[in-house]
């Protein structure tokens, strides 16, 4: 026979299951949980240069549908054909209206016009993964000083698309050697900063998905050390990112 007692636990640790199960079921799921499966996301790049070109391509081949766009998507075809049958070329409004996620792979200095003309629609997206950087030799010395004293590229980003659940990644990993560090079987580590617990949840199943492993550096505000040229910049495995990480503020 068995005890009172745990018979009395059992009953209560159902109850409390129940009551658990009830909640959890009230309780919005993160935006990529609602999928019903990962691969099934729309993905857009806007800017499909070296960078937006190397991941769109990722992400096709691991079985994501893909629009990278261009203000002259004719001349995406090359691109478009290497990167397979899941891949496709549009405008960049065509792009934002065809994703669930949006990596958004430009010079830093578009990224002011392309909040106005499709900011709306970007505050709509589960993701806008925001990969680009201020870069003195491309954009001049002032307008980074600009964009550092108004806290970084991460805070920048967050107003220039208002409303857009961002996470900052890939900044500082090279076109270059992105596919070759996706096999890679010691891990690359991608260090990300965001501020919407469901976007960074689902730009980390993201980037586990094309052969990375995120680090969750902090909120936006840290992806000012998310350039190239800082100390997280470069290839480095999850457990140095961490220790360097845990060195910035
Ligand atoms: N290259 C790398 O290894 C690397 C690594 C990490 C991060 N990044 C960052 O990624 C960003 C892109 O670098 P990239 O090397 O890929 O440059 P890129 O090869 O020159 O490509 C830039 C892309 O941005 C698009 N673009 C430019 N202005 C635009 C605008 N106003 N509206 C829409 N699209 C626009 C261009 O599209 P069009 O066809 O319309 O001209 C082009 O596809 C930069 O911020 C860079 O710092 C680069």
């Amino acid at each position: 026979m068995s005890h009172p007692l745990t018979t009395d636990l059992a009953r209560r640790d159902l109850l409390l299951l129940a009551a658990g199960a009830g909640l959890a079921a009230m309780l919005p799921l993160p935006a990529w949980a609602q999928a019903a499966d990962i691969k099934s996301l729309k993905i857009a790049t806007i800017g499909s240069g070296r960078e937006g070109g190397a991941l769109g391509t990722l992400f096709a081949k691991a079985g994501h549908p893909v629009m990278f766009s261009s203000r002259h998507p004719e001349n995406l075809k090359e691109l478009v054909d290497s990167a397979g049958p899941n891949a496709k070329a549009g405008t960049v409004e065509d792009a934002v209206k065809f994703a669930d996620v949006v990596l958004l792979v430009v010079p830093y200095t578009a990224v002011e016009q392309i909040g106005k003309e499709n900011g709306a629609e970007l505050a709509k997206k589960k993701l806008v993964i925001d990969v680009s950087n201020p870069n003195g030799r491309r954009d001049g010395e002032d307008f980074v000083k600009k964009v550092n004293d108004e806290g970084g590229a991460g805070l920048v980003t967050a107003k220039l698309l208002p409303g857009a659940k961002i996470v900052r990644a890939f900044n500082a990993l090279g076109a270059g050697k992105l596919a070759d560090n996706a096999v890679k079987s010691d891990k690359v580590g991608v260090p990300i900063a965001g501020d919407d617990k469901g976007a960074v949840e689902l730009a980390e199943a993201l980037i586990r998905q094309i052969g990375f492993e995120p680090v969750l550096v902090g909120g936006l505000a840290m992806g000012k050390h998310l350039v190239p040229g800082t100390p997280l910049a470069g290839e480095h495995s999850t457990a140095e990112l961490k220790q360097i990480a845990s060195t910035l503020k």
